[in-house]
């Protein structure tokens, strides 16, 4: 097909993670939106769900697993075995792709946890573009050690790299400081740098005025556009009817706790999550528990399935005083923008910060692993829209002191008037000739032109 008359066609690569689905699949109709076809390739068995527009088509590639044997796959494992996998049946898809919907592929967007993705898009003469989902901070302290400029495990009591605040050990991402906790988790982590110079684009989904200086570090080495906030459009402009989906879920949402939000008054719940991955200790579980009942306030709690065995007897079914809903899974983004909604006690997963930044949500920070830790230290001391909650010596955090936590958060006007005012940058980000949708169009004009 002639360039000029070809609708410019990207295949788009996550990892298998509810975490790195969302951001990649906004993006995505983000770019439908300005006339790209979409086709997303996902390992089979990995969805339960899928409400997308007729302009992406979803695929799927093989990652050598199954539903069944992926959820206890040993992490370096099963990235061998994806980057294996993946390659061969990428490849299958592009040749596939050429003579079906949408035409050849131009560019393949890949998750920076899977760098094989930029190795197809060249083997295949395409664009190749890396996706981080992690902030430009976070990947600045990975890229420092990537780079040699931060050795690892990191112990010193304070750690100044440039573009970023001075971080103490509990504010640097979690495998820098205990590699060995995870193995496995630090290397994938840093690779996702392999290779990325040659990206001709690398996005992150975050937002240039959240984190200027970072953004302009990382940029001095690679092509750093951000994207974000990559959430469906109604949520920031409410007239934006074409984009209100999700799109594709790992879990089922419980419906019931719409209904339930829209009989408490404004600002009167505390909303608890912490994501798709974290797994609490009992005794976390416990002291959460106690802890909203302590506070006397209404809460919605997510506790995913696999999860709920640790609640404490009957918590669910009532012994929470009545105040309390429990759900195994919930539309995150409705209740994040229910008017209900007073504060998130969240894990800090980078995308539940973003959204809960871009809603104008003020957040009690439980960091658990990974980025979370240094996303609280922003959360709570560069963006002060919240607090960070500061374990005991065992490492959790008791009940009193979320307590506390929560109400200094219900209580805070100032926090609120930060979240406010977050809320209408991410907005303006993403609006038209924000500095979001300013790299979008660059990128898609770039598609369009054809010229690499
Ligand atoms: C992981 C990492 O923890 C995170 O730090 C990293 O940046 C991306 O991958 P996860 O732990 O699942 O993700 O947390 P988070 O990043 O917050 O992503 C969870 C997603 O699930 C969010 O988009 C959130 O809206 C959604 N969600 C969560 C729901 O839709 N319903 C829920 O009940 C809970």
């Amino acid at each position: 097909m002639d360039k000029k008359e070809h609708k410019p066609h990207c295949l788009i690569l996550p990892y298998p993670s509810q975490g790195h689905i969302n951001p990649l699949i906004q993006f995505s109709k983000r770019l439908a939106h300005k006339g790209i076809t979409i086709t997303f390739a996902v390992p089979q068995g990995v969805l339960v769900s899928s409400a997308v527009n007729a302009d992406i088509a979803v695929e799927t590639i093989s990652d050598g697993y199954n539903a069944a044997t992926r959820a206890d796959a040993d992490p370096q494992e099963y990235l061998a075995s994806f980057k294996k996998a993946g390659t061969e049946s990428t490849s299958r898809l592009i040749e596939e792709l050429r003579e079906g919907r949408g035409g050849a592929v131009d560019c393949v967007v890949y998750d920076a946890f899977l760098p094989w993705g930029l190795a197809v898009a060249k083997s295949k003469g395409l664009f190749g573009a890396a996706f981080f989902t992690q902030t430009s901070s976070v990947n600045a302290v990975y890229y420092s050690v990537f780079k040699g400029l931060l050795k690892v495990p990191v112990s010193e009591r304070e750690t100044v790299l440039p573009g970023l605040p001075p971080l103490g050990v509990a504010d640097l991402p979690s495998f820098v400081v205990d590699p060995e906790k995870r193995p496995g988790m630090l290397e994938l982590l840093v690779g996702q740098f392999e290779g990325v110079e040659d990206s001709h684009f690398v996005f992150v989904n975050s937002v240039y005025e959240l984190e200027e200086e970072a953004n302009e570090w990382m940029k001095k080495s690679m092509s750093v556009k951000t994207i974000g906030p990559a959430i469906p459009s109604i949520y920031l402009d409410k007239r934006l009817q074409h984009d209100t989906n999700y799109g594709l879920s790992m879990f089922k949402p419980d419906d019931t706790c719409m209904k339930w939000l829209q009989q408490r008054p404004p600002k009167s719940v505390i909303y608890v999550s912490f994501g798709s991955i974290a797994k609490l200790e009992e005794r976390e579980m416990e002291e959460l528990a106690t802890a909203l009942k302590l506070t006397g306030r209404h809460f919605l709690w997510v506790v995913r399935s696999s999860e709920a065995s640790k609640l404490p007897a009957n918590f669910a079914g009532g012994a929470s005083g009545g105040k309390g809903l429990v759900v195994p899974w919930c539309s995150q983004l409705e209740v994040l923008a229910h008017d209900a909604v007073g504060c998130f006690v969240t894990h800090c997963g980078w995308n539940s910060t973003l959204e809960a930044l871009s809603l104008g949500v003020p957040m009690v920070g439980v960091p658990w692993w990974s980025d979370q830790s240094t996303n609280a230290k922003f959360v709570a001391d560069v963006w002060k829209v919240g607090v960070r909650a500061c374990p005991d010596e065992e490492g959790v955090v008791g009940r009193e002191e979320l307590a506390r936590c929560v109400e200094c958060v219900m209580e805070g006007e100032e926090m609120r008037e930060n979240a406010r005012k977050w809320k209408e940058l991410a907005k303006g980000a993403a609006d038209e000739g924000g500095s979001s949708d300013r790299n979008i169009h660059e990128f898609v004009s770039t598609l369009m032109g054809g010229v690499k």
